[in-house]
């Protein structure tokens, strides 16, 4: 079997808010068509959530590792592999919720491809990468599925302004898949330039962002004088605008 038999007569492994079986969950034709030029007989890759995507990793022959909380799924996956004889001898399935499991998880052999695509609710794809990615070798590839989910696309947004990482494909409200290029690290709030750009402080590189920052800073400042004011605190008020006169903040 290849990936456009599967794609043609997708398996029904989620079961929807119904309780009825479906394949429309699944990972979308465009996510495995990519993910399927991308993998290696042999490589270390792991995913969050599993289905349609597992059952590509394992005809790849990749030693694939499924994080996913429904035992139910994992059942209808093996049994469809079963009867259609594919071999699930090097998937290892760790029945968990994601946000759980991968916290513990340690892979002796780095991570060659890495797919998001558990829960997609604040903040669960925030803790898959975190915590996944630790795992990856520099060079790997991280999927994210539904971009078209808030979630997923501020990973995107703030992936694609990170120096360690490289966005190298983009499906608007689909997916996106970027490459580790180096080590990551975990940085303070203002050397993330995504963070940085959208918060409201005087350092934001947001034109609008940065002004609104001056004038917050200036709001209280202007209430701490009212309120030294208020409290015949001159002393007080003294050393502060002296402070002011001297860095510019009210100290
Ligand atoms: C959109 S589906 C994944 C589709 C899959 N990639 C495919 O191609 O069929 C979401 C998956 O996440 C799983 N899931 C839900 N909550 C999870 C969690 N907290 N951790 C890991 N997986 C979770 C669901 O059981 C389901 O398998």
């Amino acid at each position: 079997m290849d990936l456009n038999e599967l794609s043609k007569r997708p398996p029904f492994l989620h079961s929807d808010r119904f309780g009825n079986l479906t394949s429309s969950w699944g990972a979308s034709s465009r996510l495995l068509k990519f993910l399927d030029s991308c993998l290696q007989d042999g490589q270390v890759t792991l995913e969050t959530g599993a289905g349609i995507s597992t059952i590509l990793f394992a005809m790849k022959g990749c030693r694939h590792t499924a994080i996913v909380p429904d035992q139910a799924q994992v059942t209808r996956i093996r049994s469809w592999c079963e009867e259609k004889g594919i071999s699930l001898e090097h998937v290892n399935f760790i029945i968990e919720k994601s946000e759980d499991a991968l916290p513990k998880l340690e892979f002796s052999t780095p991570i060659d491809v890495y797919l998001i695509d558990g829960a997609h609710g604040f903040p669960m794809p925030f803790i898959d990468w975190y915590y996944g990615i630790r795992n990856m070798r520099v060079g790997g590839l991280l999927f994210v599925d539904d971009v078209q989910i808030w979630t997923g696309l501020v990973l995107r947004r703030f992936l694609a302004q990170e120096p360690n990482w490289e966005i190298v494909h983009s499906e608007s409200i689909e997916f996106f898949a970027a490459r580790l290029n180096a080590q990551p690290v975990a940085s303070e709030w203002n050397q993330q330039p995504f963070v940085l750009h959208n918060s409201l402080t005087q350092s934001s590189t947001s034109f609008i962002r940065k002004a609104v920052g001056y004038g917050l800073v200036g709001i209280h400042a202007g209430s701490s004088v009212v309120n030294l004011a208020r409290q015949r605190d001159w002393a007080e008020l003294r050393r502060r605008s002296k402070a002011v006169r001297q860095s510019g903040s009210l100290g």
